[in-house]
């Protein structure tokens, strides 16, 4: 029994405290292990979350100041830890058979996804990029559907010089919201339809689950349909879409309208409102929402516009209080690059569809009608290129991802333009089914292998992914 809406309030997740500081680096730890979390009436979940719960604490760090995140795994499976939307070293970029092992050795690899290090592995981020909404979340091989739906993800925030300047929405009205759905077996456990749900043998999900695993119920910060008192004030949303396969279009019923202030990779050069946000799996929309026109008692739901039924809501705000508001939103927010198709040395052309392999008696999904492995490098961009890549969608829509290498979009579907919701810096795509996007891509930061996949999860785990490595 699925508990009823705008009962539960909207749980917050905590920000990490540092065990250490030096002159340079914030050290941080975390424990992936398993939780307990109270979302049903009278049921308890278990969750695999960091830190136990889920979300994960929220990371904070400064950009240009180093970050470093131990992570120990307690789970009995193995995990790969994944930074998305950082420029991270191939070697802490949580490549997916780059693996912590179980610190009990339970789970082993099982065969599944390569090596690793047993117990805890230190993760070192060189935070060397702007203000920005991250995540991270489990990238394990053939298995990171099912182990981020059991819990793990979580917000990491870059902050930097230029978004302090701006006086946007701070401290208790700067407010992260990760959105996912959730299915629920009758005990009150996480329903995601596993071959092997032990998740060390077999990888995949059973018939009828291909396209993707969508739930009947919708968790903001881990609580059902919550609701958030505000005050009639300015409030900054950080919203991320971390479910395994939906896509929302996201609207303020009888509210103001959204203004979007950054996108996945940090801040727009200029606002741009928007009365509804189609947002895909892994993006992020950094969005102002201006409660000041209402009164104390009004309520205000954000909906979610591809849904129907309990899909169809998301959360509510109730304004609860009068508060005065020297926050602003300033015409110019940050000085952007805009990426030229002078600059480009390469053009490539990747289609995601499904066909071209089989495995586990079904069809594969696939790029350009190649399957996932570790050793095939299709692309090589040079260290410090600028690439055009044009991404084609079939049979479905597929959220385009690339690890290391942020883009700008400059055509969707024929048109040459961006479109509304892809402004700035990006580092994932929606494509919609027999949808193209043409991308410049900057290759900066690190050479080595990387992966780049389709972000619909069940899609990535059966084998929708593609290496490149930075030469
Ligand atoms: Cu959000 Cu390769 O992942
Ligand atoms: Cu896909």
């Amino acid at each position: 029994p699925l508990p009823e809406a705008f009962r539960s309030r909207l749980p917050i997740p905590p920000v990490l405290e540092p065990v250490h500081r030096d002159g340079t680096t914030d050290y941080f730890e975390v424990t992936q292990k398993v939780g307990q979390a109270a979302i049903l009436e009278g049921l308890k979940t278990e969750v695999w979350g960091y830190n136990g719960i889920l979300p994960g604490p929220t990371i904070v760090s400064r950009s240009g100041r180093r970050t470093v995140v131990t992570h120990r795994n307690e789970l009995p499976v193995p995990v790969s830890v994944h930074l998305h939307g950082g420029k991270t070293a191939p070697e802490h970029d949580g490549y997916p058979t780059d693996l912590i092992l179980s610190a009990s050795g339970a789970g082993g690899h099982s065969g599944h996804g390569g090596t690793g290090v047993v117990g805890s592995k230190e993760y070192v981020y060189e935070m060397d990029q702007p203000a920005a909404t991250l995540w991270y979340h489990d990238h394990r091989m053939d298995f990171t559907g099912p182990q981020v739906y059991r819990g793990l993800a979580g917000f990491h925030l870059i902050h930097d010089d230029t978004e302090d300047s701006l006086s946007l929405p701070s401290g208790e009205r700067d407010i992260p919201l990760m959105i996912l759905d959730r299915a629920f077996a009758a005990d009150g456990s996480f329903l995601y339809p596993s071959v092997d749900p032990t998740l060390t043998s077999t990888p995949g999900v059973t018939d009828g689950y291909m396209s993707g695993v969508l739930g009947d119920c919708i968790l903001v910060n881990g609580a059902a349909w919550p609701v958030l008192e505000v005050s009639d004030a300015k409030y900054r949303l950080r919203i991320l879409n971390a479910s395994n396969a939906r896509r929302y279009r996201l609207r303020l019923d009888g509210g103001p309208r959204f203004v979007q202030i950054g996108s996945d990779q940090g801040l727009l050069s200029a606002p741009v409102e928007h009365d509804a946000i189609d947002i895909a799996q892994a993006e992020r929309f950094d969005v102002i929402v201006d409660f000041s026109g209402h009164d104390v008692g009004d309520q205000i739901t954000m909906v979610n516009e591809n849904g129907s039924g309990g899909t169809a809501q998301v959360m509510r705000f109730v304004v609860a209080r009068r508060e005065a508001d020297t926050s602003v939103v300033p015409d110019r927010l940050a000085d952007l690059e805009n990426l030229s198709e002078d600059d480009v040395s390469v053009e490539r052309e990747f289609v995601f569809a499904r066909g071209g392999a089989q495995a586990h008696g079904t069809t594969l999904w696939t790029v350009n009608g190649q399957p996932f492995s570790p050793d095939t490098i299709v692309a090589h961009p040079e260290l410090g290129a600028t690439e055009k890549w044009t991404i084609r969608a079939q049979n479905v829509e597929h959220p385009f991802h690339i690890h290391l290498a942020p883009f700008q979009v400059i055509g969707r579907d024929g048109n040459d333009d961006p479109g509304r919701y892809n402004q700035g810096w990006k580092d994932t795509v929606n494509l919609d089914t027999g949808g193209r996007a043409e991308l410049l891509i900057r290759f900066d930061g690190y050479r080595g292998r990387y992966v780049f996949h389709c972000h619909n999860l069940e899609h990535e785990d059966m084998m929708m992914m593609a290496n490149f490595e930075v030469v």
